[in-house]
Parts: C-alpha cells; sequence; structure tokens
C-alpha cells in the first residue's frame, strides 16, 4: 500500500517524487523552502490540486523548523517564503487560491504557536477539502453516464491520485465508472513531453485493475474514430468563470476531435480550480518550460543538439468545445457563467 504522494511526517515533509516513476519508487523527504520549490519546478510534486496542497504543507513545515523565536521576523520570513513558492508555476489556479488564505493565516496570528498551529490545520484543512472534492466530482461525473452499458473513455495527464493525493478528479469519474460496472477501458494519450500519462496513469490504474491502454498523443484521434470512444474527461488547472478551461498541453486537441466526432468532452475539476476573478481564458497565465523536456526522452537526445523547441505545459480550450464542467458543486452546462 503506497503512503500519500504529500504528506506532513515528523517535522519533514514527505513526498513520492514522481519525476522517477513507474521506473523508480522512491519517497523523497523535503526539509527546507529550496528543496520544496525545487519539488514543484522539477514536477516531483505536480497536478493543480496537488501543487496547493502540498505548497500549504510546506509553509506551516517551514514555520515548524524555523528557529526563529520572533513573530515579527518570523511572519516576514513566511511572507518572502509564499512569495517564493507563487513564483514555481503560473497556470493552476489552486496555488494561487491556497497561498492566500495561508497568508491570512500568517497576517492574524498572535503568537507564534498560534501561528504553527493555524498553519498546519489549514494545510490539512484545504487537504481533506480536496478528498471531499474529489468524491463529489466522481459521483456527479458517473451519474451522467446510463447504467446498462459499459463505456470507452478517453483521458489525458494525471488527474488521480498523483495529482490530488486523493481519488482524483477525471479519474475520479473514471474510478467510479469501473466500480459501478460501468467502464469498457480507458485510453491514455502518453501525454508529451513529461509523460505524465503513460508513466502515471498507466501506472496508477494498473495498481487499481483498471483496463487501460497507452497511445501516442498523436494517434488521438484516429483512435477515437476507430474504437468508438463515448466520451473524453480531462481535468483542469484554471478555469475561467465563462468555461474556458486550461488544462495540460493537448487538451485542446481532444476537444476539437470530440467536437468533430460528436462525442461527449467534459472538464472535471473542483471549483479550487475556478478563477472567478478571469471572465474568459484570455487573461490566464500559460507556462513555458525549458525546451530541453522536448528535445530529450529521459536521457535521450531525439533531434540535434541545436534544434530549436517550443514548450507550452497547458493549453486552453473554449467554453463552446465542452460538453459539461463536472465539478464538486454539480455539473455545468452552456452558457457558463462559474463564480
Ligand atoms: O504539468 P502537470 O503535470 O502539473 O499538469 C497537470 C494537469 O494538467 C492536470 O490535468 C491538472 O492539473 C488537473 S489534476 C487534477
Amino acid at each position: 500500500m503506497l503512503n500519500r504522494p504529500v504528506e506532513l511526517y515528523r517535522d519533514t515533509l514527505r513526498i513520492i517524487d514522481q519525476s522517477r516513476l513507474p521506473e523508480l519508487m522512491r519517497y523523497e523527504y523535503i526539509y527546507t523552502l529550496r528543496e520544496g520549490i525545487r519539488a514543484i519546478k522539477d514536477l516531483k510534486v505536480r497536478g493543480a490540486p496537488l501543487i496547493a496542497i502540498f505548497a500549504a504543507y510546506l509553509v506551516a513545515l517551514i514555520a515548524i523548523r524555523s528557529k526563529e523565536k520572533n513573530l515579527k521576523r518570523l511572519k516576514t520570513r513566511l511572507h518572502r517564503a509564499i512569495e517564493k513558492i507563487e513564483d514555481t508555476r503560473p497556470t493552476a489556479v489552486n496555488l494561487f487560491k491556497a497561498m492566500k488564505e495561508v497568508r491570512k493565516i500568517v497576517e492574524d496570528a498572535r503568537t507564534r504557536d498560534e501561528l504553527i498551529y493555524n498553519l498546519r490545520k489549514k494545510a490539512e484543512e484545504i487537504d481533506e477539502a480536496e478528498k471531499l472534492n474529489c468524491e463529489k466530482i466522481s459521483d456527479y461525473g458517473a451519474a451522467l453516464f446510463k447504467p446498462g452499458r459499459k463505456y470507452r473513455i478517453m483521458t489525458i495527464c494525471n488527474t488521480g491520485f498523483f495529482a490530488t493525493n486523493h481519488i482524483g478528479t477525471a479519474l475520479g469519474v473514471i474510478y467510479k465508472l469501473h466500480t459501478e460496472g460501468l467502464l469498457e477501458r480507458v485510453y491514455v494519450p502518453e501525454t508529451r513531453p513529461l509523460l505524465q500519462g503513460a508513466r502515471l496513469t498507466m501506472w496508477e490504474l494498473s495498481q487499481n485493475s483498471v483496463p487501460a491502454v497507452l497511445l501516442t498523443d498523436n494517434a488521438t484521434g484516429f483512435v477515437m474514430e476507430r474504437e468508438k470512444i463515448d466520451a473524453v474527461i480531462v481535468g483542469a488547472d484554471r478555469i475561467a468563470r465563462n468555461g474556458d478551461t486550461a488544462n495540460k498541453i493537448g487538451t485542446l486537441n481532444l476537444a476539437i476531435l470530440a467536437h468533430h466526432f460528436g462525442i461527449p468532452f467534459y472538464v472535471a475539476a473542483p471549483f479550487t480550480s475556478v478563477d472567478s476573478e478571469l471572465s474568459s481564458g484570455i487573461g490566464i497565465p500559460i507556462e513555458k518550460r525549458d525546451e530541453k523536456e522536448v528535445k530529450w526522452v529521459r536521457k535521450c537526445l531525439i533531434t540535434k543538439e541545436d534544434a530549436r523547441a517550443i514548450n507550452y505545459a497547458f493549453d486552453i480550450t473554449p467554453n463552446f468545445l465542452i460538453t459539461a464542467i463536472i465539478t464538486d458543486r454539480g455539473v455545468f452546462r452552456k452558457p457558463y457563467n462559474l463564480s
């Protein structure tokens, strides 16, 4: 039985290093802000809800481990830490929402002990809230599929245990369909360049005996048609009020294909991924990562050393391509007005 991807463990933060899975299943112990920041940037910890959970625990950890007895100086240190954590990955709004809540705890604390206690409590609350969100999303999502037959579902990236610390969002719906005997098979694109589909989703599904097949990203169109996929379910990193959704690069391709083939395209995400300050997807900041991630597959250079590459980590799917958004507050349909 695996421990959770992120957990406070004594006076450290224990994580599963997702960057090395599945060839190496390794726990890593985080002691410092610097290590925590590296873990987020290097995708040892990833997935919108999990980044937020980890960040909240990280601030608590810094406070717990700090030798600073002076409350004002400790608060200054924590505010700086929060700024640095917010600077790691720009797209998933969950991180910024969690840090806003954590910042308030820091501001309001009257003693050092109260500060440490409340930071830890807040991190645990955020973690627990995402557990409930995942469960509700799974229930609402599975209820969209009529009993009496089995469904073929395509997804992308990883939206399960490794992305949420709990059952998952899009993958949570898929697990629930499996439990109810409504799932025939999951189709998992590898999700280049960092292969979250191949490395994490395939691994997670096989651990749970869920039937799944892996495909290359460029096979999604043909497979969608030839294998008669019934629905596509994806996660989200940031959803604007009008439903425009940022998610892992390649999601837009799936949405366009689903539209072409007349297949429902569902986004499954907690309300913690909704950015109510954004009226549309235009303002969503899209992370651009190092071109090395495209040029190298693990330790193998797959192009000329001096080739230029472009590496957007996310794309934005316009609302009109989304059949419904499955959230912890229910299922929303067009015209979206999420807030
Ligand atoms: O770059 P990643 O692996 O953090 O991207 C993750 C995704 O795009 C997920 O689909 C999204 O965060 C939802 S996770 C429940």
